[in-house]
């Protein structure tokens, strides 16, 4: 930890965005996130970047405050109306997420990216971390898994349009409902899951509250095709990266074939938040997001006591 006392939370654990103390209980929550295209379509991309980068807020329970922007783009090689729809669709993802894009940096670079700084605000003696779950929690996942095979689908052309626009469609969609819901329900611990992948991201959380996890494999949602995508090996390297890395922590049941072990491992981009509630809780929680969400969030496991393994993939 800092050497500096108004430090809330920075890199050494694994939440979500740095927390610092302003003075008495308000503090400021600061996050940035930028990455390469991963649709087509520019205004899409810039929709996903901002919502990506906005949801490290979401899943500290703070809300945002103002973002700037991060553009690196190949000024020569590429019209500059490319860039103007990837910087409106961050702006409007912003506007949706009530901020402002007051600022940024740009610069010339062969390979298009985008993302941004967002900062927000929290009471310090609210923030939802990543290490207190409880042993007896229900995990509750607010988003399908599997944007990052589809992404790979359509990089390599084999995605058809109704899975582009699924993905999109979870890929666009802002954390912000199930953040609201879920620190007026007192969440015990929360995260969002993006590249390390739904196992990674709840094995960070079990390891930092010692806990493990049980997840059921049936009730993970998983969008149309990517059980078809997997199957034909479309796979991005950092899926296989994750399962690689979280084998040694989790067991998974014998009847779990490989491919389904990938899905589970797959890096997300903008995904949901997992959550880790008190029973009842977790319940009245699904019951009031799946009745104002399209996005349906399911109970997808639970908190147990720590075993020998961290997560154990029924
Ligand atoms: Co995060
Ligand atoms: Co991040």
């Amino acid at each position: 930890m800092s050497d500096d006392k108004r430090v809330v939370v920075d890199f050494h654990g694994v939440d979500d965005a740095a927390v610092v103390r302003l003075d008495g209980k308000e503090a400021i929550v600061q996050t940035v996130d930028f990455f390469t295209p991963i649709v087509d379509d520019p205004y899409d991309f810039g929709q996903i970047a901002a919502a990506n980068a906005i949801s490290d807020i979401y899943a500290m329970g703070a809300i945002p405050l103002f973002a700037l922007n991060i553009v690196a783009f190949p000024r020569k090689d590429l019209p500059m109306e490319i860039l103007l729809e990837i910087l409106k669709g961050g702006n409007d993802k912003a506007k949706e997420a009530g901020i402002s894009i007051v600022g940024g940096h740009s610069i010339d670079d062969k390979e298009p990216k985008y993302g941004l700084v967002v900062t927000g605000r929290a009471e310090v003696d609210r923030l939802v971390k990543n290490s207190t779950a409880s042993v007896g929690d229900l995990l509750v996942l607010t988003k399908p898994l599997g944007t990052g095979i589809v992404a790979t689908g359509i990089k390599r052309g084999i995605a058809d349009d109704s899975m582009i626009a699924e993905a999109t469609k979870v890929m666009t969609t802002l954390n912000a409902d199930a953040s609201e819901l879920m620190l007026k329900l007192g969440a015990h611990a929360a995260t969002d899951v993006t590249g390390f992948g739904l196992l990674g991201h709840l094995l960070e959380m079990c390891q930092a509250s010692d806990v493990s996890a049980e997840i059921k494999f049936e009730k993970l949602p998983f969008m149309n095709g990517v059980n078809k995508l997997a199957e034909k090996e479309i796979i991005p390297g950092g899926t296989k990266r994750n399962l690689a890395y979280v084998s040694s922590y989790v067991s998974f049941n014998s009847r779990i074939s490989s491919n389904q072990k990938t899905m589970a491992a797959d890096a997300q981009t903008s995904g949901g938040l997992l959550i880790a509630m008190p029973r009842d809780r977790t319940h009245q929680f699904v019951k009031n997001f799946n009745a104002i969400s399209d996005i349906k969030a399911t109970i997808v496991g639970q908190v147990t006591s720590p075993q020998e393994t961290r997560i154990t993939v029924v």
